[in-house]
């Protein structure tokens, strides 16, 4: 165990005692002690491919050895021009240029700025807001805590935050409007347009959304009409469509990308976490021809960090893709995902877990006060936390959030094991959580 002050790292639960972590394989990890846990959550919802895949590992060095560094403003790589055309073939829409980056806070952060040169570069220098959902996340920097639906985040920081309009989000199991689907008619996505008529459409540059509710929602899934109409309404008042595939990409949903549930296009693609797996820091923006034609024609885009189209970051998503592809992983992300759904519904017997939702391996649950009124805990008693701590004793791993049912108030936790989860893991995850459960009372 590791902890502060005798340690000197920084932890981010500051005052835990903090495992140190030995190794893993597939879906399992095991402590320094000795003790295994079951990757739950594949981390944040990253660990995609299962942990200590040698091969990728070994892509890694090989480039590493080869030519480790250069600035993407000096040269380009083998390893990023290859990957990027072979990933062409699998990204929404015609998303298919890539502008690879570190993480996916700066995915998001370059993509709002891409949607603003666009404009720029189309003689529409009025455009820069950008619409945002009630609850949602989409990074920790300034401006992307600034475009994330989390109010309990961003309290502290709130006087450091730019402005950015918001709609509300489509999350059934606590409509915004109190209504249901599909009697609604999905009456949320209208909001949309009032937001953009209200802000003047002529300064509204971007919407930015998660085809699934992420680690906000505990895998809230909207109605696939919600995408559908929403890519209208931006069409209509010219304002570009940001899809954040930070968490549904690269097979979690059980597609390749998580809009094409819905078959929309979007104009950006942001993606990030399960890209690489877990092996390297990863994010990208996939821009369509568009915004690409029209960027080079209004003088390029001027943005960049010291570690943007690493080529080394390119060889581990390369070889990620290529398990992905051999090992038939998307697809084994759908089926293991029902199976893994169909289970966790088990635990709606408990009194306290008020729903069990999710598509593929990103799944959520919900701990509710009250089921017949959905009523949430006082976020202060803290119980997605107090389940992801018993969880841990009992060697699960699972990733809980705060403030699904109004920003504030809510508690969920995600369930989003690696692809390669067995079925017996599968079925002692959902024992370890239900044994969990009981104990707590919940
Ligand atoms: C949907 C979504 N967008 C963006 C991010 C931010 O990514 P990162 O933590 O890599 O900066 C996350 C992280 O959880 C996410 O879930």
């Amino acid at each position: 165990m590791a902890r502060y002050p005798e340690s000197n790292v920084f932890h981010r639960p500051l005052g835990r005692d903090m495992p140190v972590i030995d190794r893993g394989a597939g879906a399992l990890l095991w402590d320094q002690a000795g003790r295994r846990y079951i990757d739950g959550s594949g981390g944040a919802v990253v660990v995609n491919i299962g942990h200590g895949r040698g091969e990728v590992a070994a892509a890694m060095a090989e480039q590493a050895g080869r030519a480790a560094y250069v600035h993407g403003t000096h040269f380009t790589s083998e390893a990023i021009e290859s990957y990027a055309r072979r990933l062409a073939a699998y990204t929404p829409g015609d998303c298919n240029r890539l502008y690879l980056v570190s993480g996916g806070s700066e995915a998001n952060e370059t993509a709002v700025k891409m949607a603003r040169a666009f404009h720029l570069a189309n003689k529409q220098p009025s455009r820069f807001k950008t619409v945002r959902r009630s609850i949602s996340y989409h990074g920790n920097t300034l401006t992307t805590l600034a475009l994330s639906g989390r109010p309990n985040l961003q309290a502290p920081y709130k006087p450091m935050l730019p402005h950015v309009a918001e709609t509300m989000a489509p999350f059934c199991y606590h409509c915004p409007l109190g209504k249901s689907y599909p009697s609604c008619e999905v009456a949320c996505v209208d909001e949309l347009e009032a937001t953009i008529l209200r802000e003047g459409p002529e300064t509204v540059s971007a919407f930015i959304a998660e085809p699934i509710l992420g680690a906000s929602a505990g895998a809230g899934v909207p109605p696939e009409d919600y995408a559908r109409r929403a890519r209208e309404i931006c069409t209509k008042h010219g304002v570009l469509y940001i899809d954040d595939e930070v968490m549904c990409g690269f097979g979690r949903t059980g597609r390749w990308f998580g809009i094409e549930w819905s078959g929309v296009q979007p104009d950006l693609v942001t993606c990030g976490k399960g890209m690489t797996g877990g092996y390297m820091p990863v994010g990208a923006v996939l821009a369509s021809e568009r915004i690409v034609d029209t960027l080079l024609k209004g003088g390029g885009f001027v943005h960049g960090f010291t570690f943007s189209h690493n080529a080394v970051t390119a060889a581990a998503a390369a070889r990620t893709l290529d398990i992905l592809e051999q090992e038939n992983l998307v697809e084994r992300a759908r089926v293991a995902g029902e199976t893994l759904l169909a289970r966790l519904q088990s635990l709606l017997a408990h009194p306290h877990v008020g729903d069990v939702r999710g598509r593929g391996l990103m799944l959520g649950v919900e701990l509710v006060a009250d089921k017949a009124t959905r009523k949430p805990f006082p976020r202060a008693e803290k119980k997605a936390e107090a389940v992801f701590a018993r969880a841990f004793e009992h060697g699960l791993v699972t990733y809980p959030g705060g403030g699904c049912a109004d920003g504030v108030n809510g508690d969920s936790f995600m369930i989003s094991p690696p692809f390669v989860i067995t079925d017996a893991e599968s079925a002692e995850l959902v024992a370890i959580l239900d044994r969990s459960l009981t104990e707590l009372g919940l």
